[in-house]
């Protein structure tokens, strides 16, 4: 059985498609059956995997709605080689155009109800926002990685997001947990860096991913050619930084399988 992850944070710009693109690659390089779920109207997601959001037979508006199979939507990243289910615009429509239907908040977590069995992880890229698509997506999930920048105003944004974590926890999905939290664009010569760190790990102790991603032009490249960096330049910091990543969050889960085998 798979393992499925929301990558959330409401606010924009932190690193949650760059972080879902690369990482999604990066375990599908350890030989790891993933699927990406772009749950963002943008679709950057979609787009930076090297699919062309703007010419999509079906795309996961037409699962939420219940229009067609999860299956018809799948696209193949080229350079990735994992399997998107894409968003483009259309998704919009479905945040308003879902309120009324039965079991709103389940929508996704029905349809990746498969996937869960044919894929090791699902990656879900959710929205800049906590709409009721981040509900479906903090629904469907095992845990929720938050990719953050140290920033002063980041730790309040966070506390936020916390919230409606434990209110989706206790009212949606009991088993959903924080994942992780992912320091992004990290800049360590920036002292500010330093204490927002130190607070993180006081606060979230191992739960903050030893691996720290810096700002590096070569990620902020990648997705204009469709590619995620490890395809794009494979030495570079940050294809290095993702790859440390999903090697972390690997051995985390063998641990942790490891722990309820003996236990
Ligand atoms: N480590 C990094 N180094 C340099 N640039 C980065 C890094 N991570 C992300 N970026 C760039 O920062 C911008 C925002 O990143 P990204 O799109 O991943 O954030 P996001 O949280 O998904 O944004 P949104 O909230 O709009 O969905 C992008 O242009 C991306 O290429
Ligand atoms: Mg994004």
């Amino acid at each position: 059985m798979g393992t499925i992850y929301a990558i959330a944070n409401q606010k924009g710009g932190v690193g949650k498609t760059t972080t879902c693109v690369n990482l999604a690659a990066s375990l599908a390089a350890t030989k790891k059956q993933v699927l990406l779920v772009d749950l963002d109207p943008q679709g950057n997601a979609t787009m930076g995997s090297g699919v062309d959001k703007n010419d999509l037979e079906y795309s996961i508006y037409d699962v939420l709605m219940g229009l067609t199979r999860p299956e018809n939507a799948y696209c193949t990243s080229p350079d990735g080689h994992y399997t998107v289910l894409p968003a483009n615009g259309d998704l919009t429509a479905a945040e308003v155009e879902m309120l009324p239907l039965e079991n709103k908040e389940y929508r996704l977590k029905s349809a990746l109800s498969a996937a869960k069995e044919q894929f090791d992880y699902v990656l879900i890229d959710c929205p800049p926002s906590l709409n009721m698509l981040t509900v479906n997506g903090l629904t469907a999930c095992d845990g929720v990685l938050i990719p953050m920048q140290c920033e002063y105003y980041a730790l309040e944004g966070l506390s936020a997001l916390v919230n409606t974590i434990n209110t989706i926890q206790s009212v949606l999905n009991p088993k959903l947990k924080i994942e992780g939290i992912l320091r992004t664009m990290y800049d360590p010569r920036n002292s500010l860096t330093g204490d927002v760190s130190q607070q993180l790990h006081s606060h979230f102790g191992d739960r903050l991913y030893r691996t720290c991603v810096p700002r590096n032009v070569r990620l902020a490249e990648a997705p204009s050619f469709g590619m995620p960096v490890i395809a794009y330049d494979k030495q570079s910091k940050g294809a290095l930084a993702y790859i440390a990543l999903a090697g972390e969050i690997l051995r985390r889960n063998e641990a942790s399988t490891l722990e309820l085998a003996t236990a």
